[in-house]
């Protein structure tokens, strides 16, 4: 049983518990959303949705690493137009916050798909400025702080909800984005997405995914991840969504510790299944108890104290 010790707001979006599903992972149908809320999440990430349809790379896709998956999907997604009607149906199914992740190639096209996913029932959107394989887009606008300041202000002013920004671990400083993101009007920080990364196969001496180069997710970047929550921290006032390699209770309470108000989690329900946010929960609750505190939000960014 889920306590009122969990319960979050997330620039005023109200989750029951500091745990969402991380966009990308299982997030199209409406069904799939609803079985990972009815996993345990407080909240879901759809995939990242696009203007137009896109069919994304040519398999392999994904490559199992030593500690995580590399994936270089493409961002392959039916459109706004089309995903509508699934921001229906899982309005009709879910009794989670929906949050719809938007990727564009302008400020003009983000602003677009925004716009659709709110009037459709989005809760909230995260902006996927990060993607580290598609060009044109993800990285290259959250690389560079004076678009993704563009992008940013454009989707402030439209949207009638909150805006998360998901910023990437690939730059030189992180704190430098995360402080564009909040001044052009970001509501939240989702950090991170995964790390730029590739697999070779010394068998056929070829890179093995179809792009050659993908992002890295899982335990393997949960240290980075980590860091990166710990110095946003620091510089900015929104809250921090943590994601990256978050597995277990314990990795989400190292996260609240660094400063992060919530955390996503992806590729652990591939090894964990999606009972991993219950699990993940209940430990969390355990851990509270027990150090005597009655709120989850007394503990985010307790490492800070001196
Ligand atoms: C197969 C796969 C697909 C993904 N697709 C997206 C996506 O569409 N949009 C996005 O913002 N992040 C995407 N991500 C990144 C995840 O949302 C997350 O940031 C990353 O995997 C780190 O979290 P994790 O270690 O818990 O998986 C994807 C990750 C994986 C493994």
């Amino acid at each position: 049983m889920v306590t009122s010790r969990l319960s979050v707001s997330i620039a005023g979006l109200q989750l029951e518990n500091p745990t969402m599903l991380a966009s990308g992972i299982l997030g199209y149908s409406a069904e799939t959303l609803g079985s990972i809320a009815a996993g345990g999440a407080g909240a879901d990430i759809t995939k990242s949705i696009g203007l137009k349809p896109r069919v994304g790379y040519a398999n392999p896709t994904v490559v199992q690493a030593n500690c995580g998956l590399i994936n270089a999907m493409g961002l392959p997604n039916p459109g706004i137009d089309e995903f509508v009607e699934e921001i229906h149906e899982a309005k009709r199914l879910l009794s989670v916050p929906l949050i719809v992740s938007v990727y564009g190639f302008s400020a003009e096209e983000y602003e677009k798909i925004v716009k659709k996913a709110v009037e459709a029932g989005a809760d909230a959107v995260e902006l996927n400025v990060s993607c580290p394989h598609v060009k044109e887009t993800g990285s290259e606008i959250g690389q560079n702080p004076k678009v993704l300041s563009e992008v940013v202000r454009k989707v402030r002013c439209t949207a009638k909800k909150p805006v998360f920004v998901k910023l990437s671990p690939n730059v030189t400083s992180i704190c430098e984005v995360a402080e564009a993101a909040v001044e052009a009007g970001a509501d939240a920080l989702t950090a991170i997405n995964t790390v730029k990364a590739m697999a070779i196969d010394a068998e056929t001496m070829m890179p093995v995914l179809g792009n050659k180069v993908g992002g890295l997710s899982g335990p393997a970047i949960k240290p980075i991840a980590l860091r990166c929550i710990y110095e946003i921290y620091e510089r900015v006032k929104v809250p921090i969504i943590g994601c990256g390699g978050v597995t277990s209770w314990q990795d989400a309470v190292e996260y609240f510790l660094a400063g992060a108000s919530a955390v996503q989690v992806g590729t652990a329900i591939a090894t964990e299944g999606p009972t991993v946010f219950r699990t993940i929960t209940r430990g969390t609750d355990v851990y509270l108890k027990t150090k005597g505190f009655a709120s989850v939000r007394e503990i985010v960014g307790l490492s800070h104290r001196r």
